[in-house]
């Protein structure tokens, strides 16, 4: 990208298009076309048109060091992932939805040519969303929500009195706008024809999208917006729905109206408007705002510098000589687009994480107030955890957007104190809405798991899933070094004090736990794992009560089915173990449903495995990856999980089919306290 800096003008950027300068010169126009920088004009703007932020994007050709850079970054950090060869084909039921050869993947991108990065950073980032694995995520800064286009349509799958779904403009859709997008509903308004206005739009039903059956649309999304193995979940990511976050409750727009690539310019919709029987057909352009965590620009060399070079968090640091202060600096940018409050290094570093990756910004869009729980949080409420009881006076509720805090003592703490405090108040039973928690601490997990269900087998040493890591070269050199006393004032995960032998003992310090991996074949390649890890969360630091808080059997976990990560540690083995009921609210009905997907067992990223390299003195070594160049993020499942119905085998691509599917009307949808009194009504009476 130099030589374009160095020009300051756009010349070279038309040859390389060509278009439009054969045009002038067959034309015999003598003077030398001088196109304006494409991102001059969106630089600086708060909103843009979509085509705007894709010429911009467009203009950058292939710089073939950085793709060769980013393969090779890419390539070298999936020997950590667990799954790689899993998903070169999943094991039943989830054959059909995954099977995806990303190294494969990554030798034909190296080979094929692309008329920009961007078309580049598509094939890229589709490849690894072919994986369906929220852990496994390929994020570039440089255009990965650096605008996010929206729709004034929300949109939600409704069943009618008899039962009938139909895809719908959320009822709520112009109270969420007019709130969010003030300086827009203008814009929107001259859109449509004159005897129609926005707020009527709320509740229409959506008879077709762009002149197709609106599942056309679903599933399209489905086909490539990943996160998630079950075709239903994926399904789920198009509608609207709210999430619980450390700064309280907040709107999801939903994929059809939220897209963090400029994509799309408009879609058409043929509505019916409620108290209407008109039928009418709009065209409504999506509008582009810029991002939240995207750095201001003015042209094209500022695009490119401030945000798609390497940053502070990009690349990993050597501990042995990194301060406090550096790593607190680094680590604020590590967390950001991770579903989850922002943490510190040291939480991050001490408590093992397992947690879902999104270039979806978590955003900052309310959910509407006549929406939002009118009831009062109970004691031990604090941000990502909330507690409330049902008129009934026997249901309590929590309502838990997430397993990672800012601090973890303080969530562990709040989930006793709350969950206890219901329970002395006289409720005996309990539903739990995870609704988009994508995971967060481990032992977080396993602390709600234990303190619900009490001492019993299943929580008891362990209350999570045994897991077993990937055994390739490189990790094994980093356990040697390790162990002969590489490690730095932060604990290695190599580190055989962290980990605890299959029967739950702890291991002993300087032992090589990698020495003789576990030689496998997957999927026609062989693969190598490290022996069965027990779990490593207990004792906890904070004492357990001695019975359980609630009867198992009598709890409700409630989401729509994105519940990932750690969140479904907690749900599988509450689900699995000791017969909690599982509901996914607002699938749709012919389609089967899980409650919760992307188990993993721990997740992590290219900074903490990088990290883990230089700490461990083997940058240099060839199977190392080389550091990002680009303002780049891949993330992979570190540890996996075994299974509880077949204890050999993943958990993660077993089945976890919901005990029940929870239709939405227009009285309950994205409205959390109608939701959890149906979910009594149906699920607990
Ligand atoms: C990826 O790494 C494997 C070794 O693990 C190597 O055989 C392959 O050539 C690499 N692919 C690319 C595209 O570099
Ligand atoms: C809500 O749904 C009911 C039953 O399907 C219907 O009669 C009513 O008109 C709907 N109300 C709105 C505002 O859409
Ligand atoms: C709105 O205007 C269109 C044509 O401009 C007309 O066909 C339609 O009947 C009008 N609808 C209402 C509700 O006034
Ligand atoms: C949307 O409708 C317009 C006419 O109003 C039409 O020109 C356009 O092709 C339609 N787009 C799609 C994707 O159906
Ligand atoms: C539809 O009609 C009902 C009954 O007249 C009214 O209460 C409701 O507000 C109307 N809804 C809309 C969106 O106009
Ligand atoms: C690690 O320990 C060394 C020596 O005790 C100290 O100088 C250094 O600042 C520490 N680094 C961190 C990140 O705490
Ligand atoms: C809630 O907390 C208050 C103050 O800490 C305490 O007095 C009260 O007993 C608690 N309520 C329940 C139901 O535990
Ligand atoms: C890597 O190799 C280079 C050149 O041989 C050397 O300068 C550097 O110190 C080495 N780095 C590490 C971490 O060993």
């Amino acid at each position: 990208m130099r030589w374009r800096k160095l020009k300051g003008s756009f010349v070279l950027g038309l040859l390389l298009a060509g278009a439009e300068l054969s045009t002038a010169s067959s034309r015999g126009v003598q003077q030398v076309f001088v196109s304006e920088d494409p991102c001059s004009s969106i630089g600086g703007k708060r909103w843009a048109y979509p085509s705007a932020v894709r010429s911009c994007f467009q203009s950058f050709p292939v710089d073939p060091k950085l793709k060769a850079n980013i393969i090779e970054v890419i390539n070298k950090t999936l020997a950590f992932h667990t799954s790689t060869n899993y998903q070169i084909r999943a094991p039943e039921p989830f054959s059909s939805e995954v099977h995806e050869d990303v190294v494969g993947d990554l030798a034909r991108i190296s080979k094929q040519p692309y008329t920009s990065d961007f078309d580049l950073h598509i094939d890229l980032s589709r490849t690894l969303k072919r994986l369906n694995d929220g852990h496994c995520v390929y994020i570039n800064y440089c255009y990965d929500a650096l605008f996010v286009s929206y729709l004034p349509t929300p949109l939600v799958l409704l069943a009618d009195s008899n039962g009938v779904q139909n895809v719908h403009i959320a009822p709520e859709a112009f109270s969420v706008i007019s709130a969010e997008f003030q300086d827009q509903i203008g814009y929107w308004e001259d859109a449509l024809p004159e005897n129609l206005s926005l707020d009527q739009l709320s509740g229409a039903k959506v008879l077709l999208i762009d002149g197709e059956d609106p599942w056309v649309a679903v599933e399209a999304n489905a086909a490539i917006t990943g996160g998630y193995t079950a075709y239903g979940t994926r399904q789920n990511s198009f509608f609207s729905s709210y999430s619980l976050t450390s700064n309280g409750w907040y709107y999801v727009m939903g994929n059809f109206a939220q897209q963090t690539l400029p994509l799309y310019d408009s879609r058409n919709l043929t509505i019916i408007p409620v108290n209407s029987s008109e039928v009418r057909t709009i065209t409504l352009p999506y509008r582009s705002r810029f991002g939240d965590l995207s750095v201001d620009f003015a042209d094209s060399a500022s695009f490119w510098d401030n945000n798609c070079r390497a940053t502070i968090g990009t690349n990993g640091v050597d501990l042995r000589s990194s301060s406090e202060t550096e790593l607190a600096d680094i680590y604020a940018s590590v967390s950001k687009l991770e579903q989850q409050p922002r943490i510190s290094f040291r939480e991050a570093w001490q408590h093992r994480m397992n947690v879902y990756m999104d270039a979806r910004p978590t955003g900052d869009m309310d959910l509407p107030a006549m929406l939002q729980p009118s009831k009062k949080p109970l004691n031990g409420s604090q941000g990502v955890a909330q507690f409330y009881m049902l008129d009934d006076d026997i249901t309590g509720v929590l309502a838990l957007g997430s397993f990672s805090s800012e601090s973890f003592a303080e969530l562990q703490k709040s989930l006793l104190v709350g969950l206890t405090s219901l329970k002395n108040s006289g409720a005996t039973q309990l539903v739990v809405d995870v609704t988009n928690n994508g995971g967060g601490y481990i032992c977080i997990a396993h602390w709600l798991h234990r303190i619900i269900s009490g001492p019993r087998a299943s929580t008891v040493p362990q209350a999570g899933l045994d897991t077993t890591t990937r055994a390739g070269p490189l990790a094994r050199l980093i356990v040697k070094q390790v162990i002969s006393g590489a490690d730095s004032n932060y604990t290695s995960s190599y580190d055989p004090t962290q980990w605890t032998f299959a029967n739950h003992t702890p291991m002993p310090e300087g032992y090589d736990w990698m020495a003789s991996p576990v030689k496998t074949v997957i999927n026609g390649r062989e693969d190598a794992f490290s022996q069965r890890l027990g779990q490593e969360c207990q004792p906890f630091d904070m004492r357990p009560p001695a019975d359980p808080l609630f009867d198992p059997r009598k709890v409700a976990i409630v989401s729509n089915g994105r519940c990932g990560s750690s969140c479904s540690l907690f749900s599988i083995t509450m689900a699995k173990e000791d017969g909690a009921k599982t509901v996914v609210v607002g699938g749709k009905k012919t389609v089967p449903q899980q409650y919760c997907g992307t188990v993993g067992g721990q997740s992590t990223g290219f900074f903490h495995i990088d990290t883990e390299i230089k700490t461990a003195g083997l940058k240099n070594h060839s199977l190392a990856p080389p550091d990002f160049l680009t303002n780049s993020v891949q993330g992979i499942t570190w540890r996996l999980g075994y299974g509880i119905w077949d204890t050999e085998q993943p958990e993660e691509w077993q089945y976890h089919p919901a005990d029940y599917n929870l239709l939405l009307t227009n009285a309950t949808v994205n409205n959390p306290v109608a939701i959890w009194e149906a979910v009594v009504a149906e699920v607990l009476s």
